[in-house]
């Protein structure tokens, strides 16, 4: 296949490289993409639980969406992407993982430096003294949680709807993407904002961009190269060539 020839020695020739990562790197672990089928839950849109007015209104409703994603990411495995992933932490001087998911699957694939945009459904955060700790309880013991410290309510810690993206973690994304020498776009519609910005900032200073989804994405126009097959497949078979280039 010729992109992916292309794709191997467009890699072969870079040392900094980012991952940039959405949903569809989790699809074939059996998780549901936001916009595409099963982007539907109890009848709400997916993004009508993600926002802050709905946690205010109703913090049960919200925490049942977030129980569920975190059951279904508890029984899930990293898939052949993942893990591919992982392993492209030993070919390369730098690799860093910039990821718009919130399922720890890229962590538990074994990949060691990871940024999460968007938070995690790991951690829980009190709304009343924003202590924040890491809970991996499946299920959680009741709905919604309360702060062991001053009984506040908690919440996720993830990023929702109008909220703004953790300043550490998007300034460290901001300065690996501007230093890449190539950024591989994997299973992301390219449609939410700040994150899709950093196809941009990358492209715009100087990094390769190659981008690995079956439907072109909205920052497809940004990719020199465009894998059209399932992460998947398509990042095992990056790997192994690159190991032969
Ligand atoms: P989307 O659901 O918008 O897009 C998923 C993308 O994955 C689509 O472009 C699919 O074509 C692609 N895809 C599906 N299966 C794939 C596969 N096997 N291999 C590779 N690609 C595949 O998900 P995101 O782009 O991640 O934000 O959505 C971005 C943000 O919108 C999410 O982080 C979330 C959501 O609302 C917040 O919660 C703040």
């Amino acid at each position: 296949m010729e992109a992916l020839h292309e794709a191997v020695r467009l890699l072969a020739q870079s040392q900094r490289v980012v991952v940039f990562t959405g949903a569809g790197v989790s699809a074939e672990s059996g998780l549901a993409t936001f916009r595409g089928a099963g982007g539907l839950w109890e009848g709400h849109r997916v993004e009508d639980v993600a926002t802050p007015e709905a946690f205010a209104r109703d913090p049960e409703l919200v925490w049942r969406f977030y129980a569920m994603r975190r059951e279904r990411a508890w029984q899930a495995q990293p898939n052949p992407a993942h893990l591919a992933i992982a392993e492209m932490d030993r070919l390369f001087a730098q690799l860093v993982v910039v990821t718009q998911n919130v399922d720890g699957l890229h962590q538990r694939a074994g990949s060691r430096h990871v940024l999460e945009l968007h938070g995690s459904l790991w951690r829980i955060r009190c709304t009343r003294c924003q202590r924040e700790r890491h809970d991996e309880q499946v299920p959680l013991a009741s709905l919604p949680p309360r702060c062991g410290a001053c009984s506040g309510l908690e919440r996720p810690a993830v990023v929702w709807f109008g909220e703004s993206l953790p300043t550490k973690v998007w300034e460290e994304a901001e300065r690996a993407c501007s230093n890449a020498d190539l950024m591989l776009v994997v299973g992301t519609s390219g449609v939410v904002w700040p994150a899709a910005g950093l196809v941009e900032l990358a492209a715009a200073t100087g990094a390769w961009v190659v981008e690995v989804n079956p439907e072109p994405s909205a920052l497809a126009h940004l990719a020199r190269v465009q894998l059209q097959a399932k992460a998947g497949q398509a990042l095992p078979a990056l790997v192994r060539q690159l190991r032969e280039a």
